[in-house]
């Protein structure tokens, strides 16, 4: 379906330098500083870290009595800019944490990663007119959830696993005025309590290759067209929704 070239060029992902985050937004925790993200100079990982959440033991609540522990952030980062012509796959992912404390009572029983990609694309840029109608691609290009069978164990502590299922990305085309979103979620839970230092991260690893740019658009698991046309109709409900899901691979 998708044309690869067979070569790679590597002057194509020297072009990741330009890439920059541009705004970032925690969602399902209280992470005041966000996450941190960073590609690995030689491109070959990128890090998404998490520096205030910690695992805790969840407190008595509404007739559930608690007692396990869990740790868990997601954030989403926009960027401005990729380079033309490269397109990449997570292999796999490693977990860390700076201090572990588990008892022997204590079973890590859970450490979970997903990572979505968005592509938003103007469709009616020239000459700008509205309602702009964008459309909307996004995959999941990581979700695991596997088990440690961590206990007793006090430290520093990391975890890998591969990425039984990876999807590559679109084939990036470089256009600035489309948007490039990726989102990154972590978790871990533990039976029977358990606790950590605050600071989680995930190492993502990057396999890249080159691949046929103009074609960028036709891409997704899940595809709408129209999306940002369709976000405001929705909102008149005397407008029929026009909303249309395809799924494509
Ligand atoms: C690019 O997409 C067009 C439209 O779907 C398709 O006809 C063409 O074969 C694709 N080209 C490559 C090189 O993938
Ligand atoms: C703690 O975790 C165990 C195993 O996942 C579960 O069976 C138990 O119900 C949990 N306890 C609470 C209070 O949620
Ligand atoms: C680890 O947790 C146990 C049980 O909560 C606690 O008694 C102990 O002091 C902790 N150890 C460290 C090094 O924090
Ligand atoms: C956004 O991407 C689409 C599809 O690749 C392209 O046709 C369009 O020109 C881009 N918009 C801008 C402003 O670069
Ligand atoms: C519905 O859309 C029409 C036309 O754009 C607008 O005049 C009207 O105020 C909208 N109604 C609501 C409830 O948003």
């Amino acid at each position: 379906m998708r044309y690869i070239l067979p070569v790679f060029v590597a002057s194509a992902v020297d072009a990741i330098h330009s890439v920059s985050v541009v705004s970032s937004n925690a969602y399902t925790c209280n992470a005041v500083s966000g996450v941190d993200v960073a590609f690995a100079s030689d491109e070959k990982s990128i890090t998404a870290s998490f520096p205030p959440i910690a695992l805790t033991v969840e407190a008595p609540a509404h007739g559930y009595p608690g007692g396990n522990s869990s740790v868990g952030c997601g954030a989403t980062v926009e960027f401005e800019d990729w380079p033309t012509g490269v397109r990449f796959a997570i292999s796999g992912v490693t977990w860390h944490t700076g201090r572990l404390n588990l008892t022997k009572g204590n079973l890590l029983h859970s450490l979970r990663a997903k990572v979505d990609l968005v592509v938003e694309h103007e469709t009616n840029t020239y000459p700008l007119h509205y309602p702009i109608v964008k459309n909307y691609a996004s995959a999941t290009l990581l979700d695991v959830d596997v088990d440690p069978a961590l206990s007793d164990f006090q430290g520093k502590y990391e975890f890998s696993t591969k990425n039984p299922r990876p999807y590559w990305s679109t084939c990036f085309n470089g256009y600035l005025a489309n948007t490039t979103k990726i989102s990154f979620q972590l978790g871990g839970s533990s039976n029977g309590g358990g606790t950590s230092q605050p600071g989680w991260s995930m190492d993502l690893g990057l396999i890249w290759e080159s691949c046929y740019a103009p074609n960028e658009t036709i891409w997704g698991q899940k595809v709408i067209r129209g999306w940002e046309s369709c976000t405001y109709r929705e909102t008149n409900s005397t407008i029929k929704r026009s909303k249309a899901l395809y799924p494509m691979q």
